[in-house]
């Protein structure tokens, strides 16, 4: 087994025994008032290194908050935050952000810029993961409308490996791309509504 895939049998096997309690999105509304002063009032973000959470996939919140939990995402305010948190207070929290209207969209830039940041999406089969119009699915993020900063800043970690992804497939996405593809897919994501 891969290791990457351990990784993730080990998390199914982890959260398995928190499914016990149903996700309660009245509890985690309650539980994401520390959130909403770095992520939006509603869940759509207004600072350009912080994601939007609204209309996110449960489990790609629910994934995430448990990898800045271990420590396998560094990111100092996130690591914190996720610290103190149960598995029931993730999937609360992520039931909630998750059933909130998703993030507009920029208003789009550079129309070639954006052209060539589609053509990049389809010739790298980005929605054959992250579903048509980048919405997310399963564990994997939603992309559209989040902004260009912090995709960018996601994919060069990703790709360098700074940020460790679950499984690996996303590591290896994003080693096709150069840094003149990361500006023109992230504008390009950045741009798209829900
Ligand atoms: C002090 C500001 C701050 C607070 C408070 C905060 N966050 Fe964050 N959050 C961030 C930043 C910054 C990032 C991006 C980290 C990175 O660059 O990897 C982030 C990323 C995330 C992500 C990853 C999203 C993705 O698409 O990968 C999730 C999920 C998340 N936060 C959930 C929460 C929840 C739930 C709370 C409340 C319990 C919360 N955050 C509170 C700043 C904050
Ligand atoms: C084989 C499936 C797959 C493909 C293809 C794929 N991704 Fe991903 N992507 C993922 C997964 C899974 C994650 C979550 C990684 C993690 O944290 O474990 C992810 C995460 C991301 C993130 C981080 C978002 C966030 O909020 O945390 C960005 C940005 C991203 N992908 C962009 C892209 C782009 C652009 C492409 C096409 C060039 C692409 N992906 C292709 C599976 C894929």
């Amino acid at each position: 087994m891969k290791a990457g895939a351990l990784a993730l049998a080990c998390l199914a096997a982890w959260t398995l025994p928190a499914a016990a309690a149903p996700a309660d999105p009245v509890a985690g509304a309650a539980k994401a008032e520390v959130c909403r002063t770095c992520h939006g009032p509603a869940g759509v973000s207004a600072d350009p290194a912080i994601p939007s959470l609204a209309g996110q996939p449960p489990l790609s919140i629910l994934y995430q908050l448990i990898q800045f939990r271990e420590k396998r995402r560094l990111a100092a305010d996130m690591n914190a935050v996720a610290a103190p948190l149960s598995d029931q207070d993730m999937k609360d929290l992520a039931a909630h952000f998750a059933a909130q209207p998703p993030a507009p969209g920029f208003p789009p830039g550079e129309p070639a810029l954006l052209d060539t940041g589609r053509q990049i999406a389809q010739a790298q089969h980005c929605n054959s993961c992250h579903m048509p119009g980048l919405k997310g699915q399963k564990h994997i993020p939603r992309l559209a409308g989040q902004p260009l900063g912090y995709l960018r800043t996601q994919l060069l970690n990703l790709k360098s490996g700074v940020r460790a992804d679950i499984d690996g497939t996303m590591a290896s996405a994003a080693q096709v791309l150069s840094p003149a593809d990361i500006e023109a897919v992230s504008a390009y994501a950045a741009s798209l509504g829900p």
